[in-house]
């Protein structure tokens, strides 16, 4: 058989892989991605979709962040995060959740074009799929990966056609390792971890049932039931997700993961649903049943020459703050600009080491942050009086202790309230989502000091122009049509940007000379009165961080890559030093 070429192998079309490939494609570069399955997710997984994410999406166009929206749960479903003996029994209490407490609220509505959703993987992967084979992804199903072995000029991958059992190879320049928690292509490529894999036990059941008349009244997309004595083999503690508002569910119950793993049938999941939901006589329409691990594993180099991993591959931890689809499609943001440009001859290769200087730091605080979280559910449940050894009769006693009269319940209420208040950095850490900064050879800060955050970082986006951060959101407005236009919409798309204003028009001529000599895109935007975007709410003047006379240079990911705070003496001078630097030119 002839050998397939392709630019790209893409290995998994998770939502790192589709990503990818959705990316690269729209980028103009060749792909082809496999999947060692017939078709994409045919569970949800993975739900909350944070704003970043959906930036990635809107950056994919408008059509694709429309339809995103289409299929998901709306922010405002999403808000109460309730704890309860059982979803028909006593709530013990909640916290508003996803951007839902009003403070909250207006800070997303403040960072971001785009608003947090449930949108579940079953959804997400098709539609980046889609779009990355619209755009000229090739993509082969039923095709597994076995080996790679790179060289000089490329990597030579082993397939197997799951179909018909026969092996070939495809040649490519790089090789993407989006396989997944057990990723074969990290193994291969000999990426050194850190962490613990299998450090908890857990297991999905998936189910459909109208539970209206529990959760409508107090819209929710996790239901966390605390039982003294649950008795049908779990921790004391199940988790009751919705999957589709309100009749589509997926539980989450642990096991203990020294023990056999348990073989979960109908009648164990019924079991288990009667028992979280508070229902003796409730009929569940089983759709599927599977156990999984929780990790606490995260690589510390991402790359390995040509071959780079991302996603699952990369970062392995429990579903807490649900940051695994988020974090594997922002890798794929991070990574395919750098691709892209390095094969079109615009960079040099030195471009994508800066991907695992990027990306590695990130691997780690997510999976940190998202074990740490399991961890702080503990004061909930001592407060609760639930902690581990006490007996299912006791727990029961100090669980009806708190509705005393008595001074030592109404310690114990204040107790649980501070418990269930402090859940809010796994449940509303819009900080731990928004606030990635880059240190990198891809980003010239030419000295200038990282701003220190004012407030709690996990908690509170805190937007900077500071070089790494992310481009900060303000609305400006068409000249002609008065529409509203982001300012992270001036900006991607696979190329660098120019912002400036009124007094910055040398940087819009030095831009055009610098694109034509390195050979590259350079858009170029001056904001300001009769220009063609206008900040006529000022919210633009307040966050830009500099004059408008000065410069800031984005990357094709959103992240600033330079500022000059005012028009420099030679501003082709230094645009043209930045980017050399940046593109590794
Ligand atoms: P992902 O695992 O999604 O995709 C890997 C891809 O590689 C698949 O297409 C697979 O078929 C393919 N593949 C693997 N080996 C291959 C081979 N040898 N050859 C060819 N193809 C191969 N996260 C979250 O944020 N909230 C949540 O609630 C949950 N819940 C959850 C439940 C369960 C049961 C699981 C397994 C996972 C979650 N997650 C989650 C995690 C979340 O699903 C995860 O972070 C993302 O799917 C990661 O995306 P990736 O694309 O990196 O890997």
């Amino acid at each position: 058989m002839a050998e397939i070429t392709t630019d790209v192998l893409i290995i998994g079309t998770g939502p790192a892989g589709a990503a990818t490939a959705a990316l690269l494609s729209s980028y103009g570069i060749e792909n082809m991605a496999i999947n060692r399955y017939r078709w994409l997710a045919n569970t949800p997984r993975a739900h909350i979709t944070n704003q970043r994410t959906m930036e990635v999406l809107r950056d994919l166009g408008r059509g694709i962040e429309d339809e995103a929206y289409m299929f998901a749960t709306h922010q405002d479903l999403m808000g109460e995060n309730i704890f309860c003996e059982s979803l028909a029994g006593e709530e013990i209490g909640r916290m508003k959740a996803w951007g839902n407490h009003p403070l909250s609220r207006a800070e997303h509505l403040m960072s971001s074009p785009t608003q947090m959703n449930d949108l579940p993987q079953t959804m997400m992967e098709p539609l980046l799929f889609k779009t990355a084979c619209m755009r000229g992804t090739q993509a082969r199903m039923s095709t597994e990966y076995l080996s790679h072995e790179q060289d000089a000029e490329g990597v030579t991958t082993t397939c197997l056609d799951r179909l018909t059992g026969q092996e070939f190879t495809v040649r490519s320049k790089y090789l993407i390792g989006a396989d997944g928690g057990k990723s074969l292509v990290a193994e291969h490529a000999g990426l050194p971890f850190e962490g613990k894999m299998g450090v908890g036990g857990s297991m999905n059941i998936l189910f459909r049932a109208d539970l209206s008349k529990y959760v409508a009244h107090r819209p929710s997309v996790l239901y966390w039931v605390m039982q003294p004595g649950a008795d049908v083999g779990g921790i004391g503690m199940g988790l009751v997700r919705m999957v589709r508002p309100w009749n589509e569910w997926l539980i989450v119950w642990g096991y203990d993961i020294n023990g056999p793993e348990p073989e979960v049938t109908p009648e164990f999941a019924t079991d288990v649903a009667r028992q979280l939901i508070g229902d003796p006589e409730l009929e569940i329409e089983l759709l599927s049943a599977n156990v999984w691990t929780v990790n606490n594993y995260y690589a510390t180099r991402t790359a390995e020459g040509r071959v780079f991993c991302m996603g699952d591959a990369i970062h392995r931890h429990p579903p807490s703050n649900g940051l695994g689809s988020n974090t594997s499609i922002q890798d794929a943001f991070n990574l395919a600009w750098k691709l892209a440009l390095v094969l079109k001859g615009q960079a040099g290769t030195a471009l994508l080491d800066s991907y695992d200087v990027e990306r590695a730091p990130i691997a780690k605080q997510i999976v940190t942050r998202a074990n740490q979280s399991i961890g702080e559910t503990g004061p909930i449940f001592a407060a609760l009086g639930m902690a581990e050894g006490v007996s299912p009769a006791q727990m029961q006693r100090n669980l009806e202790a708190r509705s005393s009269g008595t001074p030592e319940a109404e310690a114990q209420r204040e107790a649980i309230r501070k418990a269930i208040a402090f859940k809010k950095y796994e449940f509303d850490a819009h900080g731990t989502e928004m606030n990635q900064r880059y240190t990198s050879g891809a980003v010239v800060s030419d000295g200038q000091i990282e701003p220190a955050f004012q407030l709690d970082a996990d908690l509170h986006y805190q937007p900077t122009t500071w070089p790494g951060a992310r481009l900060p959101h303000a609305w400006l407005n068409h000249r002609d049509s008065g529409e509203d236009t982001s300012t992270l919409d001036l900006c991607g798309h696979g190329r660098f940007t120019v912002l400036t204003g009124l007094g910055g028009e040398a940087w819009a001529e030095a831009a055009a000379a610098v694109a034509a000599d390195l050979g590259i895109e350079l858009a170029v935007h001056v904001i300001g009165p009769r220009q063609t975007y206008v900040d006529l709410s000022g919210e633009w003047a307040r966050l830009s961080e500099i004059r408008d006379s000065g410069c800031l240079l984005v990357r094709p990911d959103h992240h600033v890559c330079w500022r000059a705070t005012e028009l420099t003496e030679a501003p082709k001078a230094d645009l043209d030093r930045v980017l050399r630097t940046v593109l590794a030119r």
